[in-house]
């Protein structure tokens, strides 16, 4: 098992010698295995560009070897791992015998939208991974296996998502669109039952998407150009702890009062915005991130309504350097309120 674990790891984080085999040594190294494999008795069903070990004959490792094209998937391959090549389309038919594939690695290629079968992954009735980051994807490939969990488009150059290319994926458990130039997503989500993490990270979204997953448990959304939350926002999605909005246009009016002061959220980070004042956040709130905005008063009762020995926030992370206070607009009674923060940035 730990080998089998090793292999994986190995083909997904790419060792750096495998990553830059020089044309010349690839084809020495690939001479050597052909002659090596005509002393064996049995001919292991792999294209001669890839290596598929036999110490896990279910995996096929095709990653960092120039490739311009997706070599032929043997049917008992279910990892298959292609990144860092120059592959720039999938052509309909090259994984429809490969119906076992759980796994498709396929970053850090020049991947075209247009270039890319309409049906491509459609038979992966098993697909569970599919990772697609850092190509030239414009849109989001289209009838994706539902049984996908996880799946990463991020820094591509997608602008538009249609409503329907995550129709039915209720297992989707993790969304990476991350370095895109999305606008605007409507409410492409809603029917995500499964999803936890949605990454939205540097895109061109002005507003907080509509119609979240409800179990979603992380939503990053930093450098956007969000400037308001709505109201009741985090009443809408209770199961939501970790909220990113660093780097975006946030300023004190287009924060509802109150819109953070829930129980369940456990990380907030509104740094780098335009906020004057502190937001009201609920005692159990454990990190809270304010640094890089134009705050000018600290206000204890953001934090504890009221003040006594044995009421007080969870906050152990709180920074508010690069705004307009200074340690000495921080009053005593900070001491009870919040008492597990080590110490201020301010
Ligand atoms: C798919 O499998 C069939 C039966 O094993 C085989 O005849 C065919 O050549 C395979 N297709 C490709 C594209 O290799
Ligand atoms: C925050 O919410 C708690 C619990 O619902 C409530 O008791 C408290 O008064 C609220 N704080 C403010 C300032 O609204
Ligand atoms: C904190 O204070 C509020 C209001 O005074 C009270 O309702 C609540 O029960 C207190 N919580 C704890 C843990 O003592």
């Amino acid at each position: 098992m730990r080998t089998v674990v090793l292999l994986l790891i190995m083909g997904i984080v790419d060792l750096s010698i495998s990553q830059r085999y020089s044309q010349f040594q690839w084809l020495s190294h690939l001479r050597g295995r052909r002659w090596h494999a005509s002393w064996q008795a049995e001919e292991v069903d792999c294209p001669l560009e890839c290596d598929c070990p036999s110490t896990f004959p279910t995996a096929m490792y095709c990653h960092s070897r120039n490739l311009q094209h997706v070599p032929y998937v043997p049917s008992h391959i279910k990892y298959v791992y292609l990144q860092r090549n120059q592959i720039t389309g999938i052509q309909d038919g090259v994984f429809d015998n490969a119906t076992n594939l759980v796994w498709v690695v396929l970053f850090h290629n020049q991947l075209n939208s247009d270039k890319i079968g309409k049906n491509v992954f459609s038979k992966l009735k098993n697909l569970d991974r599919l990772l697609l980051d850092h190509n030239e994807l414009t849109r989001v490939p289209s009838n994706l296996p539902k049984s996908i969990t996880d799946l990463r488009l991020g820094h591509n150059e997608i602008s538009k998502i249609l409503p329907n290319s995550f129709d039915g994926m209720a297992d989707l458990t993790t969304l990476q669109l991350q370095a895109n130039v999305i606008e605007d997503v409507g409410g492409v989500f809603k029917g995500l039952k499964s999803l936890t993490m949605l990454d939205m990270r540097k895109n061109k979204l002005r507003k907080i998407p509509d119609n979240l997953p409800e179990q979603l448990q992380q939503l990053y959304l930093e450098f956007n150009s969000i400037e308001s939350v709505p109201v009741g926002f985090l009443t809408m999605y209770p199961k939501l702890q970790f909220v990113r909005l660093a780097h975006n246009k946030l300023t004190d009016r287009g924060l509802p009062s109150s819109v953070f002061n829930i129980s369940t959220l456990v990380e907030l980070d509104l740094s780098f915005n335009k906020l004057e004042k502190i937001p009201v956040v609920s005692r159990n709130l454990e990190n809270l991130y304010l640094q890089a905005n134009k705050i000018k008063e600290f206000s204890l009762r953001s934090f504890c309504s009221t003040i006594d020995m044995t009421n007080f926030s969870k906050l152990r992370m709180l920074r508010l350097d690069a705004n307009e206070i200074s340690a000495r607009d921080i009053p005593a009674e900070a001491a009870y309120c919040l008492r597990r923060v080590a110490f201020i940035d301010v």
